[in-house]
């Protein structure tokens, strides 16, 4: 990359610090001062999101949890303005390079944060760690990336994809069937699901009978993938969709009788907050694992809730809670290196970072980089007249294991 970035002082740079703090520095303290990874000026922050297609919500609903977060602190950290600059990834891998380009050599983020897809973490993996820059995902879970893939310049504030099958297949052999169909969509998510519920369910004593790759972004016409489903005659499905995808899924799940006849268990995504009331009655009784429930009870989730309310006008959903935890990732990391951008400091001060989420307990595991959290049963029911996902049961803490031996 250009290691320009790290070293030379732009003429706006040099114009700020001399008008301001330079009588008082040396020259190297000048020079060190004016760094973009120094510890002064506006502190900016690369948003890179889908804004459009299948994953829309999710990239606007992370945008402003993080918004939200960063508001109640007066949009400052460690003394430093912070300054997000977003750009939309779309769902794909040479869009969202162009992208991350763009804001770490012209707009010269101090790190870059967001990503929902795990194709586009995929395709942005040896850019990040390449050129040194600190990326913060907060959505992608590729398996992959806190594992064979690893490196010290990614880590995620969200979750990883094999959290929440591994969490359903021992409950859906304990609770639901014996025999599993799974669907997902082609790509590398998809896959992390079908091995991870794979997993855990045979372990647990179930059978995987098929597994349905549906095309993704877009699945086109699900009336095949349902009568597939059907043919089958498995106990249950299992399956992974998330954004739009999911309201189709779901609802072609109800439209063709299939909720008649095999119940449909998934990964949180699939009857989150932002499809639920899309589906409306279609996602009734859909059983789910996730680290977040709207109904949890904490007191971090119930300030949260209505926070978000009166800032976005709309109900919180995951991925907005996603958000708000990647800004306290942030705030977190920034005051513990005093503001300072310098990338190993930053990666330092990840190490360890907890705090009480409104998902619950929330901590920085080091050997995966992501986080520890509790994950939760949950089922689609009316709550005061309105659908959510009501907890059955709270499974307890679950952390990647960071490699292939558990799916
Ligand atoms: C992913 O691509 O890893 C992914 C996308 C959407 C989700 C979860 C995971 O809701």
């Amino acid at each position: 990359m250009n290691k320009q970035r790290k070293s030379a002082l732009s003429r706006r740079q040099f114009l700020q610090v001399a008008g301001s703090t330079a009588v008082a520095l040396s020259l190297p303290g000048i020079l060190s001062a004016c760094r973009p990874s120094s510890a002064s000026g506006a502190l900016k922050i690369g948003v890179l999101l889908p804004y459009s297609g299948i994953y829309a919500v999710l990239g606007e609903s992370i945008t402003q949890g993080m918004q939200l977060y960063f508001e109640a602190l007066g949009n400052e950290i460690a003394g430093r303005p912070i300054e997000l600059i977003t750009e939309d990834s779309k769902i794909n891998p040479d869009v969202a390079q162009q992208k991350v380009r763009k804001l770490v050599e012209q707009d010269e983020v101090a790190f870059v944060t967001g990503i929902v897809s795990s194709g586009v973490l995929a395709g942005l993996r040896d850019y990040f760690h390449d050129n040194q820059v600190l990326c913060l995902c907060s959505n992608a879970g590729s398996n992959a990336h806190s594992r064979a893939a690893k490196t010290p310049y990614i880590w995620r504030t969200s979750f990883t994809n094999w959290m929440a099958p591994h969490a359903m297949g021992t409950w859906a052999a304990q609770n639901v069937g014996r025999t599993a169909v799974i669907s997902v969509p082609d790509y590398a998510a998809g896959e992390n699901n079908v091995t991870s519920f794979t997993h855990s369910f045979t372990a647990a004593g179930g059978e995987v009978v098929a597994v349905q790759r549906t095309p993704f972004p877009n699945m086109g016409d699900p009336a095949p993938f349902m009568a597939e489903l059907s043919a089958t005659g498995a106990d249950l499905i299992y399956a992974f969709y998330s954004g739009s995808a999911a309201v189709t899924f779901v609802k072609a799940y109800h439209d063709f009788g299939l909720a008649q006849q095999i119940p449909l268990t998934g990964a949180g995504f699939i009857v989150e907050e932002d499809v639920l009331p899309e589906q409306g009655a279609a996602a009734q009784g859909v059983k789910s694992t996730l680290f977040w429930s709207y109904v949890l009870d904490n007191p971090q989730n119930a300030q949260f809730k209505t926070d978000f309310h009166a800032f976005a006008g709309r109900d919180a959903d995951v991925f907005a809670v996603q958000g708000y935890d990647t800004a306290c990732v942030i705030d977190e990391m920034l005051k513990r290196t005093e503001g300072d951008t310098a990338v190993g400091q930053l990666i330092a001060a990840l190490d360890g970072i907890q705090f009480d989420s409104p998902r619950g307990p929330f901590r920085l595991d080091a050997h995966s980089q992501a986080p520890e959290h509790n994950m939760y049963a949950r089922d689609v029911q009316p709550v005061d007249g309105v659908l959510r996902n009501v907890i059955l049961e709270n499974l307890g803490p679950i952390v990647d294991p960071g490699d292939d031996s558990m799916g």
